[in-house]
């Protein structure tokens, strides 16, 4: 595709996504687009859609698992100065989709500003997180979300309050539309006390998690009345190989890989894990993670 001189200085042809996800595996892009703004962002999206070309908007890469034969087509990067700003005009901080969770949610907890803490060692963007509504057990991030601007298929920015935004177990209403910045309103505190809550939201992750490992976090979505890693781990799954990925032996929601897997093996033990954890307790896990 020859692109508009509008776009052609921001537009890398032939990308790998391998190194911009977490699993390090993947793919490549035709395109990767880094908008500068809004603006940019408004003017590319409405020719894109126009133009029937795809496009996807690959965040901090956390939760997502690219196939090995990657996208054919536009993945829009956030990674310009505009989308990683954050405004901290007091409790009501603003942050920019860009923004990178783990440091922001950590900066937050050092200012005494309390909501984000029990996402302490959660990787990924504020874009991202605010899609899928990241977190667990102790919270998530859309408690703490007050509005969204979000930039629609046809150019249109909107800000939309939380009440528009549906947050569900790591779901909200964001589906086509594309987040620009959030506005948080979180509990003014004492730092030391929030920062003592956040270390220790995060030495449990560290003990009951391989956040050493190469991973896009737990596989699976718990059902509602069970935990996933649960069920996989009884239905003896855990440590289970298939090429170079395998079923954590920490924690058996998590699969993680080692260099040489390819985005094959990890979708063929998906389906192993399903297959054993559907014959042995009927029940049928469906994928939390973000597959491309
Ligand atoms: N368990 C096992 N075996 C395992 C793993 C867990 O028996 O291999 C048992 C645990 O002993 C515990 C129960 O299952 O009794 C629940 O485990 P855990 O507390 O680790 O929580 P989880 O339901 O597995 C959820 C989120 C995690 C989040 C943690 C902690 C989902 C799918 N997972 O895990 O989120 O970090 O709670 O808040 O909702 C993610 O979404 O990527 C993720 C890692």
């Amino acid at each position: 595709m020859n692109w508009s001189s509008e776009f052609a200085e921001r537009m890398e042809p032939d990308v790998l996504l391998a190194p911009l996800t977490w699993y390090r595996l993947g793919g490549p892009a035709t395109w990767v687009f880094h908008p500068r703004d809004s603006e940019d962002l408004s003017r590319f999206i409405k020719m894109a859609h126009n133009a029937n070309v795809p496009i996807k908007v690959l965040g901090g890469g956390a939760n997502v698992l690219i196939r090995d034969d990657g996208f054919d087509g536009v993945v829009v990067r956030l990674d310009a100065p505009y989308f990683r700003e954050v405004d901290w005009a007091k409790q009501y901080v603003r942050a920019g989709a860009g923004v990178d969770l783990m440091p922001f949610s950590r900066e937050c907890s050092r200012r005494g500003l309390s909501g984000l803490e029990c996402l302490a060692g959660i990787p990924g963007s504020v874009g991202g997180a605010m899609r899928m509504n990241a977190g667990g057990r102790s919270g998530e991030f859309g408690d703490v979300v007050y509005e969204v601007d979000v930039l629609l298929e046809d150019g249109c920015v909107q800000t939309w309050p939380r009440e528009r935004l549906g947050f569900r177990y790591r779901g909200s209403n964001i589906n086509r539309e594309i987040v620009i910045s959030t506005r948080l309103r979180l509990a003014v505190d004492n730092p030391t006390a929030v920062m003592r809550r956040y270390e220790e939201y995060f030495s449990l992750k560290q003990r009951t998690q391989p956040l050493v490992d190469r991973s896009a976090g737990c596989v699976f979505k718990n059902p509602s009345d069970a935990s996933a890693g649960a069920l996989i781990d009884s239905a003896g799954m855990k440590g289970y190989r298939y090429g170079s990925a395998q079923v954590s032996t920490q924690h058996a929601n998590f699969i993680v890989t080692e260099s040489g897997a390819s985005t094959d093996d990890v979708l063929r033990l998906i389906d192993l894990v399903r297959e054993r954890v559907a014959a042995v307790h009927q029940t049928k896990l469906e994928v939390e993670v973000d597959i491309w």
